[in-house]
């Protein structure tokens, strides 16, 4: 793992942006992870400006999302559809036909995952697949116990994973009980993955993904296996690595290793 510290989220949210860019510049159709939550909404601010820069074109790129809510339409306000469109397909340059997501309002979710999963390996896999974490140590909606080998598939969220998400939803009633996600397996068979955390709040599931056991408890912490995991965090999502000054020694401030 590849453990990039930073003083400020800012400084994190440039550095995964920048993770992006240049992924995009060397590779202009790159299939690109995407993942939702409030960590994501300044990174997504950053590529729209860098787009708005003409820094950046994602015009030959795909996209695949890690996961939606059963249950509700890609129209629907509280939709993962609704926020890709909203914070990044309707202010760049990426052709919507090639942004996916699993259908939550599917008339068959089982059906729909096999398909998910088949649409990613048709695509010829992912080559970079961006993470948030949750709280209780999720990636997508892999709750704890989930299988490390796992495949796209219907998840029922925890009781803490609902009332996380229910602040984006009128009533905290209405938040949808089962997910539709990208397998931990899934995720492992992308090429990279960059997984961004940010604040205090994330400190012990971090903790648990870098330096805890491989353990479906924390199913981010399937990433170890990953042959090339990069993890950006903020000073205050670090604060329970105990490692932390060996990171520091590789990547001063974040920067890439001497030996790159
Ligand atoms: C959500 C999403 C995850 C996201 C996580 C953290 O439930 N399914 O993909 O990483 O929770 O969200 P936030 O960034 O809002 O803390």
């Amino acid at each position: 793992m590849k453990v990039l510290i930073f003083d400020d989220a800012e400084r994190a949210v440039i550095s995964a942006a920048d993770h992006i860019v240049t992924a995009l510049s060397a590779k202009p159709e790159l299939v690109l992870g995407l993942a939702t939550g409030g960590t994501m909404l300044p990174l997504y601010q950053r590529l729209v400006a860098q787009y708005q820069a003409g820094r950046v074109s994602f015009a030959k790129a795909a996209t695949f999302n890690l996961d939606e809510y059963i249950g509700i339409g890609p129209d629907h306000a509280c939709s993962y559809h609704t926020y890709m469109r909203d914070v990044l397909f309707n202010h760049i340059d990426i052709d919507q036909s090639r942004t996916f997501l699993p259908r939550g309002d599917c008339a068959d979710p089982v059906v729909e995952a096999a398909r998910y999963e088949a649409l990613i390996t048709e695509s010829g896999g992912i080559d970079l697949q961006l993470l948030g974490i949750g709280q209780n140590g999720h990636i997508g909606f892999n709750e704890p116990t989930s299988s490390l080998s796992s495949l796209t598939r219907i998840k029922t969220l925890t009781a803490d994973t609902r009332q996380a998400n229910a602040r984006y939803f009128e009533n905290a009633e209405d938040t949808p009980k089962y997910a539709l996600t990208m397998g931990v397996g899934s995720i492992l068979a992308s090429r990279h993955t960059l997984l961004l955390a940010t604040g205090t709040a994330k400190a012990k599931a971090v903790a648990a993904m870098v330096e805890g056991p491989v353990s479906a408890v924390c199913p981010a912490s399937a990433l170890q296996l990953h042959p090339k995991a990069t993890i950006i965090l903020d000073k205050d999502a670090a604060a329970r690595l105990e490692l932390t000054e060996y990171y520091h020694h590789v990547h001063p401030q974040g920067a890439e290793s001497a030996w790159n």
